[in-house]
């Protein structure tokens, strides 16, 4: 029976993956056909198993796609994400509005699908963030609405060797961000989240209280809305594990592409308050689109994402289209 478990998954490669170092980006694991029919019981078991096989594959790719296992529902999502073991984290202080579906499970972003989502870290410019994202293809997109990846230490890597300069005072200073946040959600845009979802009250002093925690500041404004401020927060980590820098921050998303009512953009400086210049953070933005995957979503497909290694964004696409989440802490 244990050899049964051990030959459970067979690595595919597939078309649009990179080879890193010799390691696949990202790594894709399908059932073993020896072993179909493959059931969803056997699967949550086999992940026990397998765990510190699993584990070792995403330290080394960054993110694990699971293809062609029998994902059907939310519940399916939920049940694999638990066999995984790993502590859900809340979404507290998140931007995007966003929907609980089942158990650990939440709508991805709820904004509308003809907007692209522009490179991040899940929550990096928050102290708290998930250092792993399941995500689920519940509904396949007819075309378009893929989820591109791109390796972080890539990103720092380039950067640093094309603006040295702005990558060391990246480095010392970190970065300020100030966004307006309304009182109600606005589904309309990926950052459209309420103060009152962000914070999960309407509380104001319960809601100062749960911004101290996140580092972030609250201004209250006339309209009911309100500033909060992000930061200084370091825009560089270490990945102690993979003894690597990364490029860990929301500047190109802020400055470019998290658009709504309140927000045009997102006010987005150095930590010294210092003007970031426009020109490099667009070309941070092509060296991101140069080196990222672009994999289609298939109905069932699962993504696993370490958000340490691997910056995600989103394609444009039609409806319909469905991704799943769920946070780890
Ligand atoms: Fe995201």
């Amino acid at each position: 029976m244990k050899d049964h478990y051990t030959h459970a998954f067979t690595e595919l490669q597939i078309p649009h993956q990179r080879n890193c170092n010799s390691i696949s980006f990202p790594s894709v694991l399908s059932p073993n056909p020896t072993n179909v029919p493959f059931s969803l019981s056997l699967l949550t078991k086999t992940i026990a198993t397998q765990k510190q096989f699993l584990d070792s594959l995403l330290h080394r790719a960054g993110a694990v796609l699971f293809r062609g296992f029998d994902f059907k529902t939310a519940k399916d999502f939920n049940d694999f994400v638990e066999a995984f073991g790993y502590e859900e984290l809340p979404y507290m202080g998140g931007a995007a509005p966003r929907t609980n579906v089942v158990g650990r499970v939440f709508t991805a972003n709820e904004s509308p699908l003809h907007q692209k989502i522009p490179f991040h870290h899940e929550m990096a410019q928050l102290p708290e963030f998930p250092s792993k994202l399941f995500f689920f293809g519940e509904i396949e997109p007819s075309s378009g609405g893929q989820t591109p990846l791109v390796l972080s230490h890539i990103v720092y890597e380039r950067m640093k060797q094309r603006y040295p300069e702005f990558v060391e005072h990246l480095e010392q200073h970190g970065l300020i961000y100030t966004l307006v946040l309304g009182e109600n959600d606005d589904l309309s845009s990926p950052i459209g989240r309420s103060w009152k979802s962000t914070f999960s009250t309407d509380d104001k002093s319960l809601a100062e209280e749960r911004a101290a925690k996140l580092g972030t500041k609250l201004e209250w404004m006339k309209d009911g809305g309100v500033k909060t401020t992000i930061g200084p927060i370091p825009a560089i980590k270490y990945d102690k594990l993979r003894q690597r820098k990364i490029w860990f921050n929301s500047m190109v998303p802020a400055y470019i592409g998290w658009k709504g009512e309140q927000n045009d953009p997102v006010e987005v400086t150095f930590g010294d308050g210092k003007p970031l210049p426009a020109d490099i953070i667009y070309d941070c933005l092509k060296i991101m689109e140069e080196e990222c995957v672009v994999i289609p979503w298939q109905k069932g497909d699962v993504l696993l994402i370490d958000n340490l290694a691997v910056l995600h964004a989103r394609r444009s696409s039609n409806p319909p289209r469905r991704i799943l989440a769920s946070l780890c802490k």
